[in-house]
């Protein structure tokens, strides 16, 4: 089984631990220029067989497999919680449970719990919500807790029974704060094995064909997640999950064994992506020190959900992710324009990154998909 090396070498300029500040401005994201060549295009008979059999067919994991990933949020519940959030009266807000020092639980006045995250930095509640409508148009709504923005304001009547709360939270006034649900029984989740290594290299998925037949359906059920979730967190540049982990393999062999951050199971069995908030913004700043974890990780997945892939190469076709993504966000959010939005290079960068990803996946199906997208590629 061929694997795609990672690199291994301790290099000062990316020992700045996950949360730590921005070292230095990004680099160019890869361009279009530097995705894979375009392979002579082959059946790969044995490779569709084998996944047909497995799961998938050609590059796209099986009707039947995906149809047992559970639904996670669905669009009903993002726009129920929308009305909700913005509706509601804060009652309690207290610390724990929700991470960091500075985020809260808070109580609504119907019982309704939700984690309220404050940004240190505007940009952490700015990439939070625009990754939370990334996902939106990519389809993938249904890991992300939906998300409403809110405004710290001591006299405003949604905090008006929290005001010493208020206070002790230090938060400054005016500033923006995300709530989402807060959400039971979450349980930890550890990358399953054909990404699992000891030795810092990557596994290519769909060219370790004994690692797949090995797996059971509900592993595989996990892997239709996981792929999606690679190509999210490729998407945004998001270093705090997975990419975190292989970056730690440094000195750490056995992180990979352990809980990978800022994901979890619902209890309902769908992986959730939390806490997004290093997407897209903070993320694309510090990409150049990811990018060489970010670009193998995101090469080892030749396998997609169709409906993901379909919706990248729309993106990709259409050259218009940013003023898409932004449109989706001002129709669901009021309080867009109390954010930045997506900064020019920024819009660039995630059209750039879309761009690779479709190449990626068009590779993919030239090397071992038989199946014609029907867009007009290939
Ligand atoms: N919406 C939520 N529902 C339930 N638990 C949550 C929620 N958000 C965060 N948590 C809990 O808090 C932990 C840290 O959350 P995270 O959003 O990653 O915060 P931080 O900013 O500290 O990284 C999670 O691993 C989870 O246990
Ligand atoms: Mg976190």
């Amino acid at each position: 089984c061929r694997r795609s090396a990672l690199p291994r070498q301790r290099d000062p300029a990316t020992t700045t631990p996950p949360r730590g500040p921005r070292a230095r401005p990004s680099r160019q994201a890869p361009d279009s220029g530097s995705a894979p060549p375009p392979p002579t295009p082959r059946r790969g008979r044995s490779q569709s067989g084998f996944l047909q059999r497995r799961g998938a067919r050609g590059v796209f994991w099986s009707r039947g497999l995906e149809e047992q990933v559970p639904p996670g949020f669905s669009e009903a519940q993002a726009a129920a919680w929308l009305e909700a959030a913005r509706g509601a009266r804060v009652v309690a807000l207290e610390r724990g449970g929700c991470g960091r020092s500075s985020n809260r639980l808070a109580r609504f006045a119907d019982g309704t719990r939700a984690c309220v995250r404050y940004g240190i930095n505007p940009e952490q509640i700015q990439g939070e919500a625009l990754s939370y409508y990334l996902a939106r148009l990519l389809g993938l709504q249904r890991h992300v807790p939906p998300l409403a923005l809110a405004r710290v304001e001591a006299r405003g009547a949604q905090w008006a029974q929290v005001q010493e709360e208020l206070r002790a939270a230090h938060w400054t006034e005016g500033s923006v704060v995300s709530l989402t649900r807060w959400l039971p029984n979450l349980t930890d989740v550890v990358v399953p094995a054909p990404w699992r290594s000891e030795d810092g290299r990557l596994r290519p998925l769909p060219g370790c064909r004994g690692e797949l037949a090995n797996l059971s359906q509900a592993e595989l059920v996990d892997l239709v997640q996981w792929t999606d979730l690679i190509l999210f967190d490729y998407l945004t540049a998001n270093f705090d999950r997975l990419v975190s982990n292989l970056f730690s393999l440094q000195w750490d062999p056995r992180v990979m064994q352990r809980a990978t951050s800022n994901l979890h199971r619902g209890p309902g069995g769908a992986l959730v992506f939390l806490d997004n908030e290093a997407g897209l913004v903070h993320g694309y700043r510090v990409a150049g020190m990811w990018d060489k974890y970010n670009e193998p990780l995101l090469q080892s997945v030749c396998v997609f959900r169709e409906r993901t892939a379909r919706r990248v190469l729309e993106l990709h076709r259409g050259q218009d992710a940013a003023a898409r993504l932004l449109r989706l966000y001002r129709r669901h959010e009021p309080r867009f324009p109390e954010l930045a939005a997506l900064a020019d290079p920024h819009a660039q960068l995630l059209q750039r990154r879309l761009d690779f990803l479709a190449k990626h996946i068009l590779h993919c199906k030239a090397k071992y998909g038989r199946r014609d997208l029907g867009l007009g590629y290939g």
